[in-house]
């Protein structure tokens, strides 16, 4: 059965390896990035994939909270439903490590904003299927999943 996925940070890395496979499953794709050449050089590659499913692009930078906004906005606008969020885009080095409002750009992209659009697209999303990825153990690469038992509340990770 076909599902309508959205993958943050989908133009690199895991997020697009993670998009390939979904896209080769016949899947409906929510493609997302920040820097809109990238973003339409990676759907043009990953629309040339055989039996590719619809591929949609939504460009936003996370280190922004207007942007996650936006992105929450524009998905909602175009979809009644979606069936799974992947909050995959992050950061760790970088030159400019403090956004434009004072915040330690890491904690804006890889915290603030999963919680801000998971929260943002609840509604969208299946009453007892919601799922979070965390990075556990940093440096360990130790992933873990976490369920969340109703549309309320976003649960802090444990063991
Ligand atoms: N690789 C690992 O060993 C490892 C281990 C554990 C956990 N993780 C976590 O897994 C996730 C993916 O890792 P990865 O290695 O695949 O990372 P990556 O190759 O650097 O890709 C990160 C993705 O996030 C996007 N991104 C970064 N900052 C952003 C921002 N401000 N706004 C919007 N998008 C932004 C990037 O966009 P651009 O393409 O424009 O840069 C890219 O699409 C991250 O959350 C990372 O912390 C990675």
């Amino acid at each position: 059965m076909q599902k309508t996925i959205l993958i943050t940070g989908s133009t690199d890395g895991i997020g697009l390896e993670t998009a390939k496979i979904l896209l080769s499953q016949g899947h409906r794709v929510l493609l997302h990035g920040r820097n809109q050449a990238k973003l339409d050089n990676v759907e043009k590659q990953l629309s040339a994939l055989p039996g590719a499913g619809q591929i949609e692009c939504y460009i936003a930078d996370l280190s922004r909270k207007s942007e996650v906004e936006s992105l929450a906005q524009a998905v909602a606008t175009k979809h009644a439903t979606v069936d799974v969020l992947i909050n995959n885009a992050g950061i760790f080095h970088t030159p400019e490590p403090i956004t434009s409002n004072g915040l330690d750009i890491r904690f804006a992209v890889n915290t603030l904003a999963p919680y801000l659009l998971t929260k943002r697209l609840l509604p969208l999303l299946p009453p007892l299927y919601s799922v979070g990825v965390y990075y556990w153990k940093q440096g360990e690469g130790s992933l873990f999943l976490e369920c969340y038992p109703d549309r309320s509340s976003v649960v802090t990770p444990s063991r």
